[in-house]
């Protein structure tokens, strides 16, 4: 099969990982890709939202599946463009990508179908948003409505602090914002594939680490890390997520006729003392770095399945996971998240553990063929292992001897056990 990834961050490097262990890929492309994607795939300089260049290439180099990474693409219509050419994707199309792409069309979803979330307002006006603090009392939980990389929700107890976030985030696409009732709770993150009306579970359950500092402290970011298992999900848990969130989530897209096809990533908040999952957002694509903790667990199948999937399939086969616990470090560039400095050498040693894989995140080369830093997340550190413990150690004992750039900056508490709250500060940068 010949396969051509759409991106270029450490969950597409991930992905093409995983493919490139499939007897059946037998050649892989990487739209636009990076040096890591480099070592296994041919890199093509398209951009990833370049749709019609992206299908036009599908269709000359006669690419049995296209896999798309990021939801940028989806949002920009990659999937209608495809299926306008028959040519075969994994992804959602434009109208269902909008689960991910817009804030209030999920939330407005959830309502509709009584799937549990936080109660929700949405504003395009910020004199009234200011007006609606003062009825809904701190803390505040301020969303932009499109599409943030991550960084668009601000949670807070200081007024000002919620004032400036209401201001910053209507200036974004689509100048409009919702605001969620808090919820104080611990967070986990689920991914399923959707095809033929059905939705299952794909990976173990993850948690990720959003702000850029140890204990959870400083500004959000992209994504500093993840772990799984989570000693806090319990399978009866995981059911009831299935039961009252994917499975109606699915069917209402289905009386929608806005039929979902693809990732669906759950990230879910479980409010103290409870075990009653609410839906804090969907994403339309797989998590990142979840992604890049989800590659190294899978044994075998994952094209077959991605392929299945692409074609509607009502019963796509699942892949093969190992049940061994999985640790993402992401490294980071120094002044990340507000203001990553670039172009820093890059010093890899090898890695001795052969349970670590080393995904590239923000990486390219220079005309004179040095790697270097080309964004906020570097690269991506994942390690499994019997216990979540012992992956941790692996992970961080490879960042120790192994990896250098000057600035390099990473969380040292990824997987440390600890139950971890949801935040009450100013989160956004
Ligand atoms: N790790 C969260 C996300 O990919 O949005």
């Amino acid at each position: 099969m010949r396969v051509l990834i759409v991106g270029s961050g450490g969950r597409e490097h991930a992905i093409a990982w995983a493919i490139s262990r499939e007897p059946d890929a037998t050649k892989i492309y990487a739209a636009p890709g990076n040096p890591g994607i480099g070592q296994i795939a041919t890199c093509v300089p398209i951009d990833a939202t370049s749709v019609q260049e992206l299908a036009s290439f599908a269709s000359s180099e006669k690419i049995d599946l296209t896999i798309v990474g990021p939801e940028a693409p989806l949002g920009a219509g990659i999937v209608d463009e495809f299926q306008k050419k028959k040519l075969k994707i994994f992804g959602p199309d434009k109208r269902a990508a909008r689960i991910e792409t817009s804030k209030s069309f999920a939330k407005d979803l959830c309502s509709r179908y009584n799937i549990p979330s936080p109660h929700w307002e949405t504003f395009t006006d910020a004199s009234l948003a200011k007006k609606a603090l003062d009825h809904q009392g701190p803390p505040w939980v301020i969303k932009a409505d499109g599409l943030a990389a991550g960084k668009g929700t601000t949670v807070t107890n200081d007024r000002r602090e919620a004032e400036t976030a209401i201001q910053r985030e209507l200036k974004r696409e689509p100048g409009r914002i919702v605001m969620d009732e808090f919820i104080d709770g611990w967070e986990a993150s689920l991914t399923a594939t959707v095809s033929g009306g059905r939705a299952q579970w794909l990976t173990p359950v993850f948690q990720d680490y959003k702000p850029i500092y140890d204990g959870d402290t400083g500004p959000n970011t992209g994504g500093m890390g993840v772990y799984s298992p989570v000693p806090a999900v319990t399978p009866s848990l995981v059911e009831k997520v299935k039961r009252r969130i994917l499975d109606p989530s699915i069917s209402a897209l289905v009386k929608e006729k806005v039929p979902f096809r693809g990732i669906l990533y759950l990230n879910i908040i479980v409010k103290h003392g409870t075990e009653d999952p609410r839906l804090l957002e969907f994403n339309a694509r797989f998590g990142d770095p979840e992604a890049q903790g989800i590659a190294p667990l899978v044994s075998r199948g994952l094209l077959a399945h991605m392929s299945a999937v692409a074609e509607d399939s009502i019963r796509p086969p699942l892949p093969e996971c190992s049940s061994s616990a999985s640790v993402v470090v992401v490294l980071a560039s120094a002044g990340y998240p507000a203001s990553p400095v670039t172009g820093a050498k890059i010093t890899l040693g090898r890695i001795a553990q052969s349970n670590v894989v080393l995904f590239h995140a923000g990486t390219t080369k220079t005309p004179a063929g040095e790697l270097v830093t080309a964004g906020g997340r570097v690269l991506d550190v994942a390690a499994t292992g019997p216990d979540v413990q012992s992956a941790r150690e692996d992970a961080y004992a490879a960042i120790g001897t192994s990896i250098h750039f000057q600035g390099m900056q990473y969380r040292r508490d990824i997987g440390s056990g600890e139950i971890r709250r949801r935040r009450l500060e100013q989160i956004q940068t």
